[in-house]
């Protein structure tokens, strides 16, 4: 993957934030305020657009003084909550790549996405930090998974949310695909799979035809007893079996299963399906599955990254989620699997606030459906 930067850098400052000092327009070159950005929503006159000239000049893309910007930020605004909304304004159909850092010290990658004309972002993580900057690069590639950025020992893991309970996780040069259901469209403009996890065998989580057309040509399969029992022929010879508390290294990365099964009702009986804990590059994931509020659920440590299910009856409520979530403390959290047997949805704005802000819990709404 290769990358022509197109250098534009924002500051978004908490509103109790006083100007920038002049150390960092320094470092920073060009202000360039009253473009109509709006940082704070209370304090307009703290903005700050800065053209990081001096940093990231040499690297190519477009330079100040050109006639045509690829690409601005339009907007970035603190939300009452202290995250920040920014939208991004490009030509249709570009693939661009936000990263961030709240002091300077280091770019993390945050989100990449096709430029969908503006395209809106919410940096919930912003919550938790007084100023934040932005910058965004224009990223050719032939075959991109866009999506949440995470830094790991050995590159980005990009998260990619496809529908429901199914999502792809790109790492490493490796695709991972997560209970892929809906068929090859779907899929049509992602990479292929090299590893697949399957949680259990019901229809939302399982679908060979799906799993057909997203394969890679040397997938590995990972899934329960019951889910392999699904499989066809030829799959099963590309799959393993994981019961819960198994564990397996594959491409890289550790993948253990965990137990996921109701305790109020008999939807998914303990013991047959499988949620995942995956250890790719130092960072520890967690998929649920369908489950509700277990006590190993409840038991799990040292998890940066959780998806967790919370929909009604088959999983659990987001009161339940919540609590969960608040005692095994995960540094990140996306609610999935939200979609109720009766075509509503989970209240995410009530899980967020229940869940809270006091224990640095990031809540990362992101679209499933
Ligand atoms: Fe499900």
């Amino acid at each position: 993957m290769s990358f022509v930067l197109r250098p534009f850098l924002h500051r978004c400052l908490a509103p109790e934030q006083k100007e920038p000092d002049a150390a960092l327009e320094a470092v920073f070159g060009v202000a360039e305020p009253g473009r109509g950005h709006n940082c704070s929503g209370m304090k307009p006159s703290v903005i700050l657009t800065a053209l990081a000239v001096p940093v990231l000049a040499g690297l190519g893309g477009w330079q100040p003084g050109s006639a045509e910007q690829p690409g601005r930020f339009s907007l970035v605004q603190r939300t009452l909550d202290r995250e920040v909304a920014v939208d991004f304004t490009a030509p249709a159909g570009g693939i661009w790549r936000v990263d961030t850092t709240s002091d300077l010290q280091g770019w993390e990658g945050w989100v990449s996405f096709t430029s969908a004309g503006v395209t809106r972002h919410l940096d919930s993580a912003a919550a938790y930090h007084p100023q934040r900057f932005y910058r965004a690069i224009e990223v050719a590639s032939a075959t991109p998974l866009t999506g949440d950025h995470f830094a790991t020992q050995t590159g980005d893991a990009v998260i990619h949310p496809v529908n429901h309970a199914s999502f792809v996780i790109g790492w490493d040069h490796r695709v991972l695909y997560v209970d892929p259901v809906g068929g090859a469209e779907r899929y049509r403009d992602l990479p292929r799979a090299d590893l697949i996890l399957l949680t259990h065998e019901h229809g939302d989580h399982l679908h060979t035809g799906t799993i057909e057309s997203v394969r890679g040509p040397d997938v590995a399969i990972v899934a329960s007893q019951a889910a392999f029992n699904g499989l066809s022929p030829g799959l099963k010879t590309s799959a393993q079996v994981l019961t819960n508390g198994a564990r397996a290294t594959l491409l890289g990365l550790t993948v253990e299963a965990v137990p996921a099964y109701n305790l109020t009702t008999s939807n998914h009986p303990k013991g047959n399906g499988n949620g995942y804990v995956l250890t790719l590059g130092g960072k520890r994931l967690y998929i649920s599955g369908d489950t509700e509020d277990t006590p190993e659920l409840r038991a799990l440590r040292d998890i940066d990254i959780a998806f967790v299910a919370m929909n009604v009856p088959y999983t659990m409520a987001v009161a339940k989620a919540a609590s969960a979530v608040r005692e095994f403390r995960p540094k990140v959290v996306y609610p999935y699997h939200y979609r109720n047997a009766d075509g509503t949805f989970a209240d995410l704005e009530t899980f967020k606030w229940q869940v809270g802000t006091d224990l640095g819990i990031e809540v990362r709404l992101r679209k499933w459906y």
